[in-house]
């Protein structure tokens, strides 16, 4: 389907056209001054130069013509050369109709669909997830199912941390508390336990404890790189110890992504690309894209134009290591033989953003990927406190996910059983959807790059720009309709009856541009914008309209099926935002 603007400034374009000018003129948007109209085009004023004319005079040639078309309801010439317009109310129900009936609304797929790989989530194997990860999860998640709405084929891939010295830090420890497991023994050449030696918890006690032993400890340090160095060159029991820190770690971060309605494609991580460092690096040397430097292995990506200094990336630290960029460079070698991807959009902290600048030149310049491959960095600010300071618990230490989580939702459960707004069997479920919406909404709202504060009671307010206010207008709806009587797949939407229908009708027909702006800009924010201004005027018409009681049958048919598309349109974009609404609330 046509999005309303563009049949608008079809319509005066070629009125334009008609009255002997260039019909580019006639560009017509939404209006900034909707206290005067609805739509505008100032293209007269550019005419004016154009043809020497007066802009009135244009104006007025171009208003004349379009005076009889039907769209419109209202054409003004408005000096010094405004054209202001307003849809005709038969027209505008007509385009919602058509709109209702339509597959997704009629947005139309993006019509050269791309292959996109979106690196999202990053957390770190045998550490518990932290509120630094949720930012990631949450927005890599929202953008990945507004790409997959316009038709990509996208790829979600978790990308762990589940390589390097944070493993060997760990195998040394386990190694400590229980030296007589067979992993330790190099003589033991039978089937190893399938039962991991640690739980959950322990392996999350684990982790702290080592790293803090390898700081006190000289003997255990050396210790970890060991077993680090042993992992890494295919110790049989570093590995099949490796293999249990990971079942254990990934069941329990499965369970975290589900519960945050997140969930990805494939679960590949920085393991996942080590096979792929030798022969690259092999292949790069080979063809003197790197350079040596004081020992290290490096690939230089400064380039004449740089404002600031870029420093080389660095491949091979001068004592054998890989580094990150490395493995970041691997993953895309691994990527571009599995999905050979146009894109592959990173959502990351932005204080790693030099770290891909880094690693997106060194790919270029090794053609590692493609030259039309896109590589973007989506670098997101801090989640902070009320005190400014990244956010943290009550005493002080970092916040677990599951523990924020579970606080949101206690949070919003006490809230919803004092108001006694459901049933107390589904208080629950009811909270539980309630808290993602604020948390979610919270985080979302904003633009990505920017810092900014978690506060609670704003975000789980039911009122305000946030996630619950969002839930509670659909809530609103479903309630109304559910005791409408006529045949609701029957209702067609009707010509408005007041301002408050007009505008709501209105900001509906504005979905797809929002839609497109947030798919275009990888930007949730402008979705979340969009269903606050829906929800405002879906509940100011409500206020100001008897809805079920209203005498004429059609005008009520035409009412319920107006807010059966709202309800649609709002629950397709929490959908992509990643959250979901109750039935009560
Ligand atoms: N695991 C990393 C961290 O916690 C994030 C990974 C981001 N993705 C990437 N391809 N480097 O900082």
């Amino acid at each position: 389907m046509e999005k309303l603007v563009d049949l608008i400034s079809s319509a005066v374009s070629q009125a334009f056209a008609d009255a002997g000018y260039d019909p580019s003129f006639g560009r017509a948007s939404v209006s900034n001054r909707p206290d005067l109209c609805q739509f505008q085009c100032n293209g007269a004023m550019p005419a004016a130069r154009r043809y020497r004319k007066a802009p009135m005079q244009i104006a007025q040639d171009v208003a004349d013509i379009l005076q009889p078309c039907r769209l419109f309801e209202k054409v003004d010439a408005a000096s010094p050369g405004f054209l202001n317009l307003d849809v005709d109310d038969g027209a505008l129900a007509g385009y919602l109709t058509e709109m209702r009936g339509a597959e997704r609304f009629g947005v139309p797929l993006d019509p050269s669909p791309r292959t996109i790989v979106i690196d999202y989530g990053g957390p770190n194997v045998a550490k518990p997830l932290h509120v630094g990860h949720l930012r990631s999860a949450i927005i890599g998640e929202s953008v990945k199912r507004i790409d997959r709405f316009f038709g990509n084929r996208v790829i979600g891939d978790i990308h762990l941390g589940d390589w390097g010295l944070q493993m060997g830090l760990i195998i040394a420890e386990v190694r400590r508390r229980q030296p007589d497991l067979p992993y330790f023994d190099d003589g033991f050449t039978g089937e190893y336990p399938a039962q991991p030696p640690f739980t959950i918890s322990e392996l999350e006690e684990i982790y702290p404890a080592a790293s803090q032993r390898a700081k006190e400890d000289a003997a255990f340090a050396q210790a970890a790189h060991d077993a680090t160095y042993q992992l890494q060159h295919g110790h049989r029991g570093c590995r099949a110890m490796w293999r249990h820190i990971m079942d254990v770690s990934v069941a329990d971060l499965k369970r975290n992504y589900h519960s945050l309605n997140v969930d990805f494609d494939v679960w590949y991580g920085e393991s996942d690309a080590q096979p792929f460092i030798p022969p690259m690096l092999e292949r790069l040397q080979a063809q003197s894209l790197t350079r040596e430097s004081g020992g290290a292995v490096v690939v230089d990506v400064q380039e004449p134009d740089d404002t600031k200094e870029m420093p080389p990336c660095i491949l091979i630290k001068s004592d054998g290591a890989t580094l990150y960029a490395t493995t970041d460079l691997a993953t895309l070698v691994q990527r571009e033989r599995d999905f050979r991807p146009d894109k592959v959009l990173y959502v990351v902290d932005k204080r790693q953003s030099l770290h891909f600048e880094q690693v997106f030149r060194a790919a270029r310049k090794t053609g590692i990927v493609r030259p039309e491959t896109e590589l973007q960095f989506l670098g997101f600010g801090t989640m902070n406190g009320k005190d400014g300071k990244p956010f943290k618990t009550r005493e002080g230490g970092v916040m677990r996910l599951e523990r924020l989580i579970a606080e949101v939702t206690e949070f919003v459960r006490r809230k919803t059983a004092e108001n006694q707004l459901v049933d107390a069997g589904e208080t629950d479920d009811t909270a539980g959807l309630i808290a993602l919406a604020a948390l979610k909404y919270g985080d979302l709202s904003n633009l990505a790059t920017k810092d900014y504060v978690f506060d609670l009671d704003r975000f789980s307010a039911f009122e305000g720009n946030t996630g619950p206010y969002i839930l509670y207008t659909i809530v609103r709806i479903k309630s109304i309709l559910a005791k409408y009587d006529g045949d609701l797949a029957a209702a067609a939407i009707t010509p408005p009856v007041n301002a408050p229908q007009r505008e709501l009708m209105l900001a509906l027909t504005r979905f797809a541009d929002s839609l497109a702006l947030a798919y275009r800009d990888s930007a949730p924010n402008v979705l979340c914008a969009y269903i606050y201004e829906l929800s405002g005027c879906a509940n100011k018409f409500y206020h100001e309209t008897r809805i079920l009681t209203e005498p004429d049958a059609s005008r009520r048919a035409g009412f319920a099926a107006l807010i059966d598309l709202t309800q649609s349109v709002l629950e397709t974009c929490i959908d992509l935002l990643g959250f979901s609404a109750p039935d009560k609330m």
